[in-house]
């Protein structure tokens, strides 16, 4: 499950080729990697293979009905010794770092149009007074949040961020970058509606890294429809998250698929594996408008064991309109 995997500030994803086979072995990982005719229909037989037989529906449900404890207990377990930091954030998502020319800033182009004055929720005061509000959901042990906190040169930074995870939600209480005046944890499952926070059209950046693919496909598009209120009109959804044919999906063995590209784990938690063309519909649906999607096919290595491991992300970037669509 570990999915970013780099220490340090890289390069962007997308920029090392392998263009002689004998060299695989030379680097941990490859980018723009292509699949030939015969590696998707192997990636196809397998996902056929381990999805011929769905969980029955009791079994669906109480994944569903559980998927928070589940977490939970994952979290309990592991702490915050999972996923590493996500440094790649920054070069994959430079919007977090701003020190774009303030006319690149997500929203700035808009007023601050946010609810903040007659929000009936109880909003953050810290967060009112902030220039600029980043709202991370399904935050986890702070992988997102606390890089952000160190490397962003917004002047006046708050951060929001929540889970549905208890025990992520301490976590992130109890690291010690963690600054109430430059961040909010909270408790709060994203498919429910109202969120408690942020308010309305208040946050310039919502972050969706690798946290949609826990949720149930039926409950995506609600899931959605709260980040695009929470937005401010012209603000901006980074989304990095599975693809189709990931390696993880073609792991599975038969007996763990619930439904069409969505398995549980070992664990109970659970994950969907997606197509582009199925994040562009959520995503444009919703409201917002298209600025980047594309599906990351890269091949990490192991040297040690001489292994060859085929990712597959997708990345997106979406905007909410200034106006409301009238379509
Ligand atoms: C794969 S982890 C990713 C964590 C973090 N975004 C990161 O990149 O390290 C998925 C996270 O989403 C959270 N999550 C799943 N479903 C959620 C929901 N409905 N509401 C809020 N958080 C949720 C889980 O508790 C978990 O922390």
């Amino acid at each position: 499950m570990a999915e970013g995997d780099s220490s340090q500030l890289r390069p962007q994803f997308g920029n090392r080729l392998l263009t002689d086979p004998d060299k695989v072995f030379e680097h941990n990982a490859w980018d723009r990697v292509e699949w030939d005719a015969d590696q998707e229909k192997v990636a196809e037989q397998a996902v056929k293979h381990n999805s011929s037989v769905f969980l029955p529906s009791d079994k669906n449900v109480e994944y569903e009905v559980n998927a928070g404890d589940y977490w939970d207990s994952f979290y309990m377990q592991h702490q915050n010794r999972f996923f590493k930091d996500r440094h790649w954030l920054f070069t994959e998502f430079p919007e977090l770092l701003g020190t774009q020319v303030s006319c690149d800033h997500p929203s700035s182009h808009t007023n601050d149009t946010g609810d903040h004055g007659n929000y009936g929720g109880h909003e953050n005061k810290h967060a009112q007074c902030a220039t600029f509000r980043i709202f991370e959901v399904g935050c986890g042990a702070g992988n997102c949040v606390f890089p952000i906190l160190q490397t962003s040169s917004y002047k006046e930074l708050f951060i929001y961020c929540c889970d549905f995870a208890p025990s992520a939600v301490s976590i992130v209480k109890d690291n010690k970058m963690y600054d109430p005046s430059k961040c909010h944890v909270f408790l709060c499952d994203i498919t429910d509606t109202p969120m408690p926070l942020p308010p309305p059209n208040s946050v310039d950046i919502v972050i969706l890294i690798f946290v949609l693919s826990a949720i149930s496909p039926h409950k995506m598009v609600s899931a959605v429809a709260n980040l695009v209120a929470a937005l401010k009109p012209g603000g901006l959804l980074l989304f990095r998250d599975y693809g189709c044919y990931d390696m993880a999906q073609l792991r599975f063995k038969p007996g763990k698929c619930l439904e069409k590209n969505f398995y549980v784990r070992g664990d109970g938690t659970r994950v969907y594996f997606f197509t582009k063309e199925e994040v562009s519909e959520l995503f444009q649906k919703a409201g917002l408008k298209e600025e980047q999607l594309f599906v990351d096919r890269r091949l990490q290595v192991n040297r040690g064991k001489q292994l060859k491991m085929y990712r597959i992300w997708i990345q997106a970037k979406y905007r909410k309109p200034l106006l409301p669509s009238t379509s």
